[in-house]
């Protein structure tokens, strides 16, 4: 069973959420994770150029294979993360949604699950609406929407940090100088763990 986990991340947060969803994956049996990112866009070039974090980060990623519409095709589910963009997902995940007008018309999606990382500058700068503005698009594909409930651990909180029903998240700060924290990274392992176990009970 082939689990996708598809991101785009520029200053290494929603990259550290696909690290631990991994490991949520693999801790369940028969389930292969399939590590994937999504180009950057011509726009963004520049900036990541200029920023030496950018670069960095660029660097950790230079091995993970750019994701492809075959990829989406032969999963049996999938994680897809993104930075927040004003409250929304960023354009080069969305660039990776409208190339999946294909898969839509193949109804090659349907029945699949998704489940959701995303991180954001800022506590209330979109947590909880990039996850629920991205769950419409995957509606569409006809997508089984995989959240995260309140019985995971970390989720009942009221600290600045990430958790959310809607995706596993975290908090980057206006500077990206923040890092996960190990309930951030809790919370996605669990959902890669849910994902993987709902995709083996509907492939059953
Ligand atoms: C164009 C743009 C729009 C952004 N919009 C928001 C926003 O609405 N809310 C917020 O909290 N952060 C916003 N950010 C900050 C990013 O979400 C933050 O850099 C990101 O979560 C870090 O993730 P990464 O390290 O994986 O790239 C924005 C950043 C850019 C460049």
């Amino acid at each position: 069973m082939k689990i996708l986990i598809v991101y785009y991340s520029m200053y290494g947060h929603v990259l550290r959420l696909a690290e631990a969803a991994a490991a949520g994956v693999q801790s369940v049996a028969g389930a292969e994770v399939i590590m994937r990112r999504v180009p950057d866009l011509p726009f963004n070039e520049d900036k990541v150029r200029g920023s030496k974090h950018a670069q960095e980060v660029l660097l950790q990623q230079q091995d993970i294979p750019l994701c492809t519409l075959d990829d989406l095709r032969s999963a049996d589910g999938v994680l897809f993360g993104t930075p927040t963009r004003f409250g929304n997902m960023c354009a080069q995940m969305k660039a990776l949604f409208d190339q999946m007008v294909e898969l839509w018309g193949q109804g090659a999606m349907e029945g699949k699950p998704a489940g959701l990382f995303v991180s954001t500058a800022t506590s209330h700068g979109g947590q909880e609406t990039t996850g629920y503005t991205m769950m419409a698009p995957l509606l569409h594909l006809g997508m089984i929407i995989v959240g995260v409930p309140y019985s995971t651990p970390g989720m009942l909180h009221t600290e600045g940090r990430g958790g959310t029903p809607y995706a596993a998240t975290t908090v980057a700060g206006g500077r990206n100088e923040l890092t996960p924290t190990p309930e951030d990274l809790e919370i996605a392992k669990a959902l890669g763990a849910r994902l993987a176990k709902i995709a083996a009970k509907l492939r059953s």
